[in-house]
């Protein structure tokens, strides 16, 4: 596991948005896994700004969120139409600024009458693309990855899942009320990538940022495996685990030393 820490959040997007184009520029077909999220931004826009000064092509990129609101709408032709739904969040954030094909982006349908059946084609579509060759993720504040909430199974696939009162009121803070809309309005159940899912991803890279997040990071990285810190899974995860942290997130890990002292290694034996 590589853990990467750097000073703010504008050097954790920085960090970020280099490893997702340099992964892009090797594999120019890659299947990448996406997060939502106020965490993400900053390495959304610093891709876009790649794409647009320095020719980074996501032309042939295949996507596949991690999550969407179940009730609220995707409609790619219509995004100004949508809601507070992921698929417009990702529209807003990359998918307009950046030459990827709308054929390649893939988000669980929040609007289906049938969100089983939409779970069942969400595994079989990640399967039909080759798997992921490398997933973007954030951390909520209860240790979740997409929609993962403690108690979920750490071998948990696309499912309808219940949100729990804290991310309903971290996620009504960050997106909801700013769009000016009811907090009885916001959707209670979403659809969401499992943890096993995720872990079959080639390569995951986690992203967190600010103080507030520390505690649930160090229970995520150095604490015991649990499904209720269900991101505590990346301990088990085979393939290439990247952790991007800024200062104020890794401010808790017991070990932040050594990963300093591990990064420093590897860049001076080029590893
Ligand atoms: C939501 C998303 C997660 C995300 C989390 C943290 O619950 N489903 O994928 O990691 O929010 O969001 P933020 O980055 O705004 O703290």
């Amino acid at each position: 596991m590589d853990i990467l820490i750097r000073k703010n959040y504008e050097e954790m997007s920085k960090c970020t948005a280099e490893i997702i184009a340099n992964f892009i520029s090797s594999k120019p077909n890659c299947v990448l896994g996406l997060a939502t999220g106020s965490t993400p931004i900053g390495t959304y826009k610093e891709l876009v700004r790649m794409h647009k000064e320095e020719d980074l092509d996501f032309s042939q990129v295949v996507t596949f969120n991690l999550d969407e609101y179940l009730g609220v709408g995707i409609d790619l032709n219509k995004p100004y139409n949508l809601d507070q739904s992921y698929a417009r969040f990702m529209y807003e954030e990359l998918f307009k600024h950046v030459n990827i094909k709308k054929e390649n982006i893939h988000i669980p349908n929040g609007k289906t009458k049938d969100p089983h059946k939409v779970c069942q084609w969400y595994e079989d579509a990640i399967k039909e693309a080759g798997g992921i060759d490398l997933q973007l993720l954030g951390l909520g504040m209860d240790g979740h990855w997409g929609f993962n909430e403690p108690g979920s199974s750490l071998r948990s696939r696309t499912r309808v899942v219940a949100l729990t009162k804290q991310t309903l009121d971290d996620n009504y803070e960050a997106f909801y009320k700013k769009a000016n809309i009811a907090r009885e309005e916001m959707p209670h159940f979403a659809i969401t990538m499992g943890v096993g899912t995720i872990l079959d991803a080639r390569n995951i890279m986690m992203i967190v940022s600010g103080s507030k997040k520390a505690e649930v990071v160090a229970k995520c990285l150095e604490g015991p495996v649990t499904s209720q810190i269900t991101s505590s899974a990346i301990q088990l995860h085979s393939g290439g685990i990247t952790v991007v942290l800024d200062e104020d997130a890794a401010s808790k890990l017991d070990n932040i030393e050594h990963y300093r002292h591990v990064e420093k290694l590897k860049i001076e034996y080029g590893l």
